[in-house]
């Protein structure tokens, strides 16, 4: 009996992480926008997990394409979103519903009613949290939770160290990021310092999980998240635990990779 349960633990852990080699972004981006398109067919009312930030605007842009061609119908689709800025307005350009609207939302049939983003200009950003929470159980939970991944293995707004067992929550951002966010403002004064970010402990509860990674600089991070041990120091690490994800990268991400793909 003892046998059984690690073969079959043993053998859970071998199918974990499907990883695609994909020769250049504009593969990658193909590859990703795919497995979310076969999502849509599959459950047409599926709720997506989204992300911003550089990896994503590809497969969005392709998902955009395939719809304008009327390969795709998001009319049933619910969406919500990772993270967003605390203070910023969602006509702000940097915020991520700006993102995602102009990015997506906004070039596809989607029920804007049915895309959700943590509001960054909520009152009291601890029941916003909850609201974030509740709206997400209320959904169903997320179908297929897209993400990019940090040069430092964050996932979402989660910094090294964050707590695994945190759901939706409020971070202050660290001095680098605020320092890298400052080229697009028009201050450093402007930049945000919060966030609120959907948790870990959120992210590992979809049922599937896509993480896309592209170039160089990000092989490192993506050998230590998939190939290095689980550890809080690289919170990209956990996602080694969940039943069910597949990473999409193309060569230069996977350049530092040691495993035989
Ligand atoms: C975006 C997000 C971030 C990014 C990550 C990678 O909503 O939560 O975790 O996915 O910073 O960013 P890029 O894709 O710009 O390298």
């Amino acid at each position: 009996m003892h046998c059984r349960r690690s073969m079959k633990r043993y053998c859970r852990k071998e199918k974990m992480i499907r990883i695609y080699k994909a020769h250049n972004y504009d593969d990658l981006s193909r590859k990703a926008a795919n497995i979310i398109s076969a999502q849509v067919i599959m459950k047409p009312n599926c709720v997506l997990g989204l992300a911003t930030g550089t990896s994503p605007i590809g497969a969005y842009k392709q998902l955009v394409e395939w719809y304008k061609k009327g390969d795709i119908d998001f009319a049933e689709v619910r969406t919500v979103n990772l993270d967003e800025y605390i203070g910023l307005d969602g006509s702000h350009e940097q915020s991520y519903r700006y993102f995602m609207d102009h990015q997506l939302f906004d070039q596809v049939n989607i029920n804007k009613v049915n895309t959700n983003v943590p509001n960054g200009k909520a009152k009291d950003v601890e029941s916003e949290c909850k609201r974030y929470d509740a709206l997400i159980d209320s959904l169903g939970g997320v179908d297929l939770q897209l993400l990019g991944l940090g040069h430092n293995g964050h996932i979402g707004f989660n910094e090294p160290d964050s707590a695994f067992e945190k759901t939706t929550h409020v971070v202050a951002l660290t001095e680098s990021t605020i320092n890298a966010n400052a080229r697009l403002f028009a201050s450093k004064e402007e930049v945000p310092t919060r966030a609120i970010t959907m948790g870990i402990k959120s992210i590992m509860m979809a049922k599937k999980i896509l993480v896309i990674a592209s170039g160089a600089d990000k092989a490192d991070i993506v050998n230590q998240a998939f190939n290095g041990p689980v550890t809080p120091s690289v919170p990209a690490s956990i996602l080694q635990l969940h039943g069910d994800v597949t990473l999409v990268a193309d060569e230069d991400a996977l350049s530092k990779f040691c495993r035989t793909i």
